[in-house]
């Protein structure tokens, strides 16, 4: 009997895990990615840092060998990410002409990848939760308009592949993703091309906003697809069962905001296992954050998600 499969239940919609290639040599973490999922998002390899360190010198040994594994499993790929303000290489700081550097850098990964990346976040994290632009190094040296140069380079790159704005802090109506609205209206009325924005959806346990699927509808009113790009939702550990059956039911309401809206086609969480999370590192005394905990074992969280996929 085949094992339940999120990818199988989520249908037409794309469910992905972010993925790493130093763990495709352990077999439970590749076992439960065949089996699981359709979608990878590189978590890594395919930032500046790791495709262009040093300028004009690419390096695409570890995300080739994702977007091969991912197709040899018939799974799409994420393309993650291209404009970011950090892992960012050194040179990129010391760079004379910031604006052709990025060209160059989206340009260059782009076209190593033409025909084979289903969507690329293009731009990512752009905005200050109060709704200004971060002052990242592309607004300081280049401005407002390199958002919409980065995504016209891209378009014009690889016109077949999905061109997404992604965040964080933006599942819910507040100042952040009003910023990120009136970005994507914009684009839209003037025809610079975007396509999907990700919804990162990094969440501290309890604190799914209510009005998710509201936020959600109004982009997808705006005519972009929309994604949950990076979803985990963190707890102080050790967790206890009420903490994982809270988990659960936040999994459920975010996976629900998603299906109420058919333009929301792709579901993604920010790793597969609690073993290899990026949330211990970054917020001490917290994790237990994904579908499998640390040794492959499906939580509560999973069954949540698998329900509210089939009943969708
Ligand atoms: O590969 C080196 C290793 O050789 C070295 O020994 C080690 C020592 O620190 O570092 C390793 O690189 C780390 C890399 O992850 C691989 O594990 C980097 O230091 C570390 O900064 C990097 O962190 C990643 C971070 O983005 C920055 O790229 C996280 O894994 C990744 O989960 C995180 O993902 C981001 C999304 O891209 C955007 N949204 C937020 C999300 C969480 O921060």
């Amino acid at each position: 009997l085949d094992e339940p499969s999120l990818g199988a239940a989520a249908k037409f919609r794309l469910f992905g895990a972010a993925v790493s290639v130093n763990h495709l040599s352990e077999p439970p973490y590749t076992h439960i990615l065949n089996s699981q999922f359709t979608s990878i998002t590189p978590e890594v390899e395919m930032k500046w840092d790791a495709t262009e360190p040093a300028p004009g010198s690419f390096s695409f040994d570890a995300a080739d060998t994702l977007v091969r594994y991912a197709h040899s499993h018939h799974m799409r790929v994420r393309g993650h990410t291209l404009v970011w303000h950090t892992a960012l290489p050194s040179w990129v700081n010391e760079s004379a002409d910031l604006l052709q550097a990025m060209r160059n850098h989206i340009i260059g990964v782009m076209q190593h990848y033409t025909g084979h990346i289903s969507y690329w976040d293009v731009v990512n994290e752009a905005f200050d939760e109060d709704g200004s632009r971060r002052k990242s190094i592309f607004q300081e040296r280049i401005g407002d308009l390199h958002i919409e140069e980065a995504f016209r380079v891209a378009r014009a790159t690889d016109p077949y592949t999905r061109l997404c704005y992604n965040d964080y802090g933006i599942e819910g109506i507040n100042a952040k993703s009003d910023a990120v609205y009136d970005l994507v209206r914009d684009f839209k009325r003037r025809g610079i091309p975007l396509d999907c924005v990700g919804f990162q959806c990094h969440l501290l346990l309890g604190t799914v906003p209510p009005d998710m699927q509201t936020n959600l509808q109004r982009f997808a009113d705006l005519g972009v697809e929309i994604h949950i790009t990076e979803l985990d939702i963190r707890m102080p550990v050790p967790a206890s069962t009420a903490e994982l059956q809270q988990q659960a039911e936040d999994y459920r309401k975010v996976i629900q905001a998603c299906l109420a809206i058919p333009h929301c086609t792709s579901i993604t969480t920010w790793g597969i296992t609690d073993k290899y999370s990026w949330v211990p590192g970054t917020f001490p005394g917290y994790g237990a954050a994904l579908l499998f905990d640390e040794n492959y074992k499906k939580k509560p969280a999973y069954h949540a998600v698998l329900q509210a996929l089939r009943e969708a």
